[in-house]
């Protein structure tokens, strides 16, 4: 049931702060800020690396994922997506332990990356919204994402949720790995546990603007997304939300890559989307933002108070969201980045839940 909401889609962006808040009672215990113990059969004290595969946009979240099992845990992952994992022929240690992320739980292409990993002797965790799944069920360990359905073609809460269980696991690896403190973990939670009301703040704010830019975004024929770090991600997620509702095409990249290709396409008729909230990679992230301005780009920046305080350069817009701690940004800021997507489509006019040539479910190989 769409309640009042005009699309899937938009009710289920605006699902997310509920659908986080439930999400995360599963993996935190709020008495006193502390990950709960789920990870079951993988001990993460002992693995000596993680592999990840997914497919589109839960290969996006593996992908933040991996920044943050390296940073929390300090846990080396590798990741690709699975329908090139399961042909690449890695070299896996059974010491390794392996992590598929899929909101069906079915697409076939996770499905047979879990069964190769399975042979090899790892051990196996599905992140999934879908217990009864059969990724689920053939994975020694599951961590479900208790988005609730999610009926638009274009994942959304499932994306956040995923999110939010990655955060949770590789706090809890890193507390077993002995990389996080317990006051680095409680302080971490406690960010976490924010992010429902931080994500309703958000969602309560930010609409206006972005339908006003999303008009002038449906008359573009391309898009550039950038970013750094988890923000990078972020870019690309944007980029394929875009994509897949509007049929603008669009592409994410790490703002690093700029000067090695995408500059090119630059120039005034080129919006560029830059996702940047004010860490530690920001200043360098404006350094590229200046490239991209000198050669007449059309910048819509996406930032918090901090960095559009710290800003001193022309944009065409400014979206500023609250500043909050780096483990809840890539949530935070994927509310804009999914609504830029969404009101897009609908001035575009295409069938924003159920897009031309897409399937809920990709069980085909
Ligand atoms: O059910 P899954 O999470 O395994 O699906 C993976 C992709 O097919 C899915 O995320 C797809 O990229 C979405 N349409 C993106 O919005």
């Amino acid at each position: 049931d769409k309640g009042n909401y005009r699309h899937f889609m938009e009710k289920e962006i605006y699902d997310q702060p509920e659908a986080i808040s439930d999400t995360l009672s599963h993996y935190i215990n709020f008495l006193d800020n502390r990950v709960v113990e789920v990870s079951g059969d993988i001990a993460f004290a002992n693995v000596q690396s993680l592999a990840i595969s997914a497919c589109g946009t839960a290969y996006l979240a593996g992908l933040i994922g991996k920044y943050w099992f390296e940073r929390y845990a300090r846990l080396p992952v590798e990741i690709d997506v699975a329908s090139e994992f399961r042909y690449r022929e890695i070299p896996l240690s059974p010491q390794a332990a392996a992590l598929f992320i899929s909101q069906s739980g079915e697409t076939a292409d996770t499905l047979a990356c879990l069964r190769y990993c399975k042979e090899h002797g790892l051990k196996t965790g599905a992140v999934v919204n879908t217990r009864e799944s059969t990724i689920a069920r053939e994975s020694d360990a599951v961590f479900p994402i208790f988005a609730g359905p999610e009926i638009g073609v274009a994942s959304t809460k499932a994306f956040t949720c995923q999110l939010a269980v990655l955060a949770a696991l590789a706090v809890a690896a890193g507390r077993a790995r002995g990389a996080v403190t317990e006051k680095e973990e409680q302080i971490l939670v406690e960010r976490l546990a924010e992010m429902p009301r931080v994500m309703a703040q958000v969602l309560d704010s930010i609409q206006p603007k972005i339908e006003r830019l999303s008009r002038e975004l449906a008359k573009c024929r391309a898009v550039l997304y950038l970013g750094r770090g988890t923000s990078f991600p972020l870019a690309m997620e944007g980029a394929l939300k875009l994509k897949e509702t509007s049929y603008i095409h669009a592409q994410g990249y790490a703002a690093g890559e700029l000067k090695h290709g995408p500059i090119a396409l630059v120039d005034e008729n080129m919006p560029v989307i830059v996702i940047a909230p004010h860490d530690r990679f920001f200043d360098k992230t404006v350094s590229n933002m200046q490239e991209v301005a000198a050669r007449g780009g059309r910048i819509i920046l996406i930032t918090d108070e901090k960095g559009a305080a710290a800003l001193k350069l022309d944009t065409m817009h400014t979206i500023v969201l609250p500043n909050v701690h780096e483990i809840i940004a890539p949530m935070i800021f994927s509310l804009p980045v999914q609504l830029l997507a969404y009101h897009t489509a609908v001035f575009v006019g295409t069938d924003v839940d159920q897009p031309r040539n897409l399937a809920k479910s990709v069980t085909v190989e």
